[in-house]
């Protein structure tokens, strides 16, 4: 069990560094800084202040004069009484290999060793250590204070218990944890955003559209539906009252036209595949009719909506 204050050590005071030690601070853990850059401490500081606001707005009290944070450029003893070392440095293989196998004999026995990397998987990582049981990737999206989702990705010889420990760490933190069941580079959110920003690239270069009006175009439409369900509930509620079922019946074909059209490998809507996603489908949304589902969503994008708008008008009266 990991309760109560915890030691955490943030390797990389940098962009995500700064942000998941507000976030642990927030949480009443103390953070321990390692940076090899000698303005770490104003930097992270300075971060921090701009963060407060934020937190406080989020209930979470973040007093800036009386932090349990402190900085350290010695590795070996910023680590050696950490519960949970947060790696954030360079995303560079050859740096997190060698960053692993030379702290994990300077870590406590039980100390849970994570790194936030956008894509490196954590075999890949933990090839030069001696106990990669520990090892496994915790994925924020940027910023880590705000955005909800971490993905727990546990490599080839994760343990179980630390991969259990990992999700209730983040969870304890107001986190959304998904663990996924197989690695793969770029994890799930940022293979999703590959392909998006793949696509937007490609639009913008062939003249299609602005780089702006692009730009206007996803947040006025999947951001804020994505925001409230993701691609699959959004099919079961773009097929009608056929659900997911109608979507492909109606959509299937166009889909698959497409992906030829923007020279993706296809995957193939076999009716088998098909069959197997309305499965998946009916066991994760099957608790709420198509009518209860399009209640829902509607409710919470009035909600963001609103919320855009007041902030939008927040920001004009403050010139
Ligand atoms: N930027 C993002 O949107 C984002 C999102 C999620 C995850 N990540 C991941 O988080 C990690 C950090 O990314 P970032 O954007 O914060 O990078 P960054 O460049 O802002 O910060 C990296 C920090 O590491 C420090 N550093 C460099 N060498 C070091 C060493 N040998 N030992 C200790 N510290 C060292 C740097 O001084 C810097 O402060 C990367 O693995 C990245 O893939 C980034």
């Amino acid at each position: 069990m990991m309760d109560g204050s915890l030691n955490v050590t943030v390797i990389g005071g940098g962009l995500i560094g700064a942000s998941w030690a507000a976030l642990f601070l927030a949480h009443g853990h103390k953070v321990c800084v390692h940076d090899v850059a000698p303005d770490v401490g104003v930097r992270v500081r300075k971060e921090l202040h701009r963060i407060l606001p934020t937190m406080q707005e989020l209930g979470l009290w973040l007093d800036p004069e009386s932090l349990a944070l402190t900085f350290d450029a010695n590795l070996v003893s910023a680590v050696r009484n950490a519960d949970v070392v947060q790696e954030c440095g360079p995303e560079r293989l050859g740096f997190k290999q060698a960053l692993w196998a030379s702290i994990e004999g300077s870590c406590r026995a039980g100390a849970l060793l994570l790194s936030s990397s956008s894509g490196i998987t954590a075999s890949m990582q933990a090839r030069k250590m001696k106990t990669p049981h520990r090892m496994l990737v915790g994925h924020p999206f940027n910023p880590p204070h705000l955005i909800p989702l971490v993905e727990v990705v546990p490599g080839r010889k994760t343990s179980p218990e630390s991969a259990r420990r990992a999700r209730d760490f983040y969870v304890a933190l107001g986190k959304r944890a998904v663990v996924l069941n197989k690695e793969i580079p770029g994890f799930v959110a940022n293979r999703i955003q590959a392909a998006v920003i793949r696509e937007s690239v490609s639009l913008v270069r062939q003249g299609v559209v602005s780089l702006e009006d692009l730009d206007v175009a996803v947040q006025s439409s999947l951001g804020l539906r994505w925001a409230t369900g993701g691609p699959f509930l959004s099919a079961h509620l773009g097929g009608g009252a056929g659900g997911v079922k109608g979507f492909f019946k109606q959509f299937a074909g166009g889909l698959q036209l497409l992906w030829l059209h923007m020279r993706l490998r296809p995957v193939l809507l076999t009716s088998r595949t098909q069959a197997s996603l309305i499965d998946g489908v009916g066991l994760a949304y099957g608790g709420r009719s198509i009518d209860e589902w399009a209640s829902v969503r509607d409710g919470q994008q009035v909600a963001i909506l609103q919320a855009l708008a007041a902030a939008e008008a927040g920001e004009e009266a403050n010139g």
